[in-house]
């Protein structure tokens, strides 16, 4: 992961020292004993617990009820106890992954937060497979769009200019299609000629309803910003909703694209001012 440039989009920034102030956030993307496919993730030690609570008690009933349950439809939320003990919790694997392998994800996932995140109460992860999440809170259908967003590249990564606009592109329209597939879930593919290929993935968490997943890629479309578009591949994420974008292919061989369900019909206009802002960006570049 030390190739790895970690960047908090615009709008997390703010919160972010904030929240560092406040609530001590730790994130970042190290080093779980005996587990290697580790991901970025984010702590809050605001209200920990401590080993003989029975928040303890109710977050492991939780672990063990997502990790049973999520397999079978790649999604499972569930709370756990009473009043001041209660602890909510999701799972989201990506859409193109097995069943097994969600489990050994989620198996991963909860190894990694449960040693670096050890004694907290909200805690996420975001592993290349799944993404776990749980909380003191009741954070279910909650676009979490005050908390922002992160999102990696590699820094040096930049790709042919008209490669990135036909990408941001495809990605944009990626953004609106997701929100009306089943499982809120799809993948595009970019033939770019000469250059090869360039393949992306869009997923929201299935608490959300279809209207905020919208909201939710469009918002991390814009929050990609200047810095990310124009590289041969990105990744970008909140706690709600997830974008995937590189030059090999991301998701599964087997995995079919489904069809197309159809736009949604207007793209919100902050979007149409980032695409033109986007444009600008590479006529600069270009010429
Ligand atoms: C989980 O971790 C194991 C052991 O580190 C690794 O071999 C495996 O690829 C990981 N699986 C998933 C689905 O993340
Ligand atoms: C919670 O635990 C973390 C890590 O052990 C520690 O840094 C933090 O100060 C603790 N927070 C509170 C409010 O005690
Ligand atoms: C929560 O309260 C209900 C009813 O008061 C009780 O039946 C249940 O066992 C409690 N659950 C936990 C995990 O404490
Ligand atoms: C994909 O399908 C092929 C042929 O059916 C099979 O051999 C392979 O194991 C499958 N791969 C995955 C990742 O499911």
């Amino acid at each position: 992961m030390g190739m790895f440039l970690i960047r908090m989009a615009p709008s997390i920034h703010h919160f972010l020292l904030l929240s560092l102030l406040l609530l001590s956030i730790s994130s970042g993307c190290c080093c779980a004993d005996g587990v290697d496919d580790i991901g970025p993730w984010e702590c809050s030690f605001v209200n920990n617990y401590t080993d003989g609570d029975p928040f303890k008690t109710n977050l492991d009933k939780l672990l063990t009820s997502l990790s049973a349950n999520a397999p079978t439809t790649g999604f499972y939320k569930d709370t756990v106890g009473n009043k001041s003990n209660k602890v909510y919790g999701l799972v989201q694997c990506r859409g193109d992954i097995s069943g097994v392998d969600c489990a050994k994800c989620i198996n991963n996932a909860t190894k990694q937060v449960l040693h670096d995140c050890s004694n907290s109460k909200r805690v996420q992860v975001w592993l290349t497979k799944c993404y776990l999440h749980y909380s003191d809170e009741n954070f279910f259908g909650n676009l979490g769009m005050s908390s922002g967003s992160m999102a990696v590249s590699y820094s040096t990564d930049y790709d042919d200019a008209f490669v990135a606009l036909q990408g941001v592109t495809l990605m944009t329209k990626l953004a609106t299609t997701t929100p009306n597939q089943a499982l809120m879930f799809q993948t595009t593919i970019i033939d770019a000629g000469k250059n090869g290929k360039r393949y992306g993935m869009a997923q929201c968490t299935r608490d959300l309803n279809r209207a905020d997943c919208g909201k939710c890629l469009d918002k991390l479309m814009l929050d990609l910003g200047s810095s990310s578009y124009n590289k041969r591949g990105w990744e970008i994420f909140t706690m709600s909703c997830r974008m995937w974008y590189n030059d090999y292919q991301l998701f599964s061989a087997n995995y079919s694209l489904p069809s197309n369900r159809g736009t949604r019909k207007v793209l919100s206009q902050r979007v149409q001012v980032s695409l033109i802002a986007f444009l600008m960006l590479m006529v600069l570049n270009v010429f």
